[in-house]
């Protein structure tokens, strides 16, 4: 059978995966190796130096690709590594259009390194096909999406951002992140470019970090296979093992996040301490309709509304199965406080703008009994 033609469960688990066929070993093995050795000039088994590849990293790339639809991937050392990288694809004088609410690392990259390059930056509501029309301009190259979007769970209908910039000119690429490629398939909506922070969902256990660009032409791949030999932010051998054996269960984990998702949304959106659920998969949730359209799950982040700082302390000092802290797509369920955390560096203004309140709580709720963490938010919520 063809590996295309294989599902996505069976892809997660063979692809890339294949025995060793030096020793069998079902696993692929951690190639713990910076060099290799060579028969003699110019003759050797495809490797020669780690930081140009490492055969397992090239499991993992062949696995990422696959998941995603793409032609290859390329994997570095975290989510903001593999962001940067595909930023040096850029020259100075070109311009970017970007989601207004992205995770709070990407615009400090922008705005606070990649201007003095001579890069510009535009962030507009991506929710809002004319917003992104107008933003365009002769020189911009990109088009950077984030959907759903952190912590405000807005979504930008990705086929009709495709649309737009390949009739305008720039490539799309789609920060997948939040939905991984089990939920949400961006490069079938017309993305050029597909990335991750690995260290979230496709990794799963809150234990490496690392990052993904996934390429559809054969010239990006070129582009990147170079920009990871040359600046040599590259994921390592054991990094990548742990992305693997990661990949392997993100079928049936995605599922039961969003079994989990769904049932602690409707408890939180019935609960008289929360003002405000924000979660695609509610009914009552403005894009709904293009939540079940352009995403086959919903998945398991949810942010709430509490009112205050004052409340968001009482609330997150009083957990007790779920763990506060930044991060998000592992087994665990992990809350956190984006003004303080994930967007503490857009400064009050900067959060204002775009509606991230002190109040706000981010879920991500993870693998364990639904009942356990619905009673340890009610718990914890009665602080309030
Ligand atoms: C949506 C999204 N993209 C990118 C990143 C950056 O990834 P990393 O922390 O692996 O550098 C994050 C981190 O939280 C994220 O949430």
């Amino acid at each position: 059978m063809e590996k295309n033609e294989l599902g996505f469960a069976t892809r997660a688990i063979h692809v890339g995966q294949e025995p060793d066929p030096s020793t069998g070993a079902v696993v692929v093995p951690i190639f713990a190796t910076s060099t290799y050795v060579q028969e003699e000039i110019g003759k050797h088994k495809g490797y020669e130096y780690s930081r140009v590849s490492n055969p397992t990293r090239t499991c993992l790339e062949k696995n990422l690709a696959s998941l995603e639809g793409g032609r290859t991937s390329h994997v570095f050392a975290s989510g903001m590594a593999a962001i940067n990288a595909m930023c040096t694809l850029l020259k100075s004088g070109d311009h970017v259009v970007c989601t207004n609410n992205l995770y709070g690392g990407v615009p400090r990259l922008f705005n606070q390194i990649l201007t003095n390059y001579g890069l510009e930056f535009t962030y507009v509501d991506t929710s809002d096909l004319h917003a992104v029309e107008r933003a365009i301009r002769r020189n911009t190259r990109i088009v950077y999406v984030e959907t759903p979007t952190n912590p405000l769970m807005t979504l930008s209908d990705l086929k009709a951002i495709s649309q737009i910039a390949h009739r305008r000119g720039p490539e799309l690429v789609v920060d997948n992140t939040f939905m991984s490629p089990y939920f949400q398939k961006p490069i079938a909506l017309g993305a050029d470019m597909v990335i991750h922070s690995t260290t979230k969902f496709l990794n799963g256990h809150s234990d490496g970090l690392g990052g993904v660009v996934v390429c559809t032409r054969p010239e990006q791949a070129e582009k990147f296979a170079f920009i990871q030999k040359s600046a040599g932010a590259i994921l390592s051998p054991f990094e990548c093992w742990l992305v693997l054996r990661g990949v392997k269960t993100l079928a049936v984990r995605m599922e039961k996040h969003d079994a989990n998702g769904r049932t602690v949304a409707a408890f939180l959106s019935r609960h008289k301490k929360v003002k405000k659920v924000f979660y695609p998969g509610l009914p009552d949730h403005p894009q709904y309709e293009l939540a079940e359209r352009q995403m086959s799950g919903f998945g398991s982040m949810i942010t709430i509304e509490t009112g205050s700082l004052k409340n968001a302390q009482r609330m997150l000092r009083k957990l007790r199965v779920c763990f506060l802290g930044e991060s998000l797509g592992g087994v665990e369920t992990l809350i956190s406080h984006p003004a303080t955390m994930t967007h503490a560096a857009l400064g009050e203004k900067g959060r204002r703008a775009i509606g991230i309140t002190d109040g706000m709580v981010r879920i991500s709720v993870g693998i364990e009994d639904a009942e356990d963490i619905i009673r340890d938010l009610d718990q914890a919520l009665a602080a309030i």
